[in-house]
């Protein structure tokens, strides 16, 4: 598949490529700037751009068979989050591409509680990650409302973290997935996994997921 990412130099966007490539897919990988240009291998195709700019939305998914996106905006500028969802889904609106969306848990449901959402819980996002929490919530509610774009959004569970590519996790549709010691959590390499197998499949066209231990 030719597969445009933007958000490549991060955590996610890093173990996308890596996986990606291991299965003989051909990336473009959007960088807004060349600082980190060099680290990338020799088959991945480089090119400068910004998610929440339509024009390079536009420009990079052209001819490609689906767009990932995994960028984070810097703290203080959650909103970018909402900003970037309305760019990515405009430009893909006119180039009729595929768009795998990397969000939050924050509209996902805490299980056994009768409906109350992620980032309404306190024992799940602190008032230091409120601001995200409600970028995603209202990045998420983009994808819902539109009709046009062929979208997928993949909620994280409340942790990634590095660790090793195993293939082996649950995938769920609306709820915080929590294992039995109570953790919610996947390895930045496995969550990968998960978009790559999505990409591939497109089991969870117009619909949210989300992936854990
Ligand atoms: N529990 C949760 O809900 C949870 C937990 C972890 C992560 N996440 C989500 O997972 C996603 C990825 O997280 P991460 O840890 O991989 O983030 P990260 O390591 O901070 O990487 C963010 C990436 O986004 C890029 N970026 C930011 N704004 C951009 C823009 N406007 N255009 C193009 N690229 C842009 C950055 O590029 P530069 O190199 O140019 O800065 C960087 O490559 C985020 O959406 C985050 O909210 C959710």
């Amino acid at each position: 598949m030719k597969i445009t990412i933007f958000g490549a130099t991060g955590n996610v966007g890093t173990r996308v490529i890596k996986e990606a490539l291991l299965r003989g897919h051909e990336i473009t990988a959007v960088l807004r700037n060349n600082a980190r240009a060099n680290e990338f291998d020799t088959a991945v195709n480089v090119v400068i751009g910004h998610a929440d700019n339509v024009d390079d939305v536009i420009k990079w998914s052209d001819g490609q068979d689906i767009v990932i996106s995994t960028t984070r905006p810097p703290q203080g500028q959650e909103n970018q989050l909402v900003d970037t969802a309305k760019a990515l889904l405009s430009g893909l609106e006119q180039t009729q591409v595929r768009l795998l969306l990397v969000g939050g848990a924050a509209s996902l449901t805490v299980p056994n509680s009768q409906g109350i959402l992620v980032v309404d819980d306190a024992n799940l996002v602190q008032p230091a990650w409120r601001d995200i929490a409600l970028a995603c919530l209202a990045q998420h509610n983009l994808c819902q409302e539109n009709e046009s774009v062929n979208w997928s959004y993949l909620s994280p569970p409340a942790i990634i973290k590095p660790g090793e590519r195993t293939g082996i996790f649950r995938t769920g549709t609306d709820e915080l997935l929590v294992d039995e010691q109570g953790q919610s959590t996947i390895s930045f390499e496995d969550f990968a996994i998960a978009l790559l197998d999505e990409a591939e499949s497109e089991k969870n066209s117009r619909k949210r997921f989300t992936v854990a231990y």
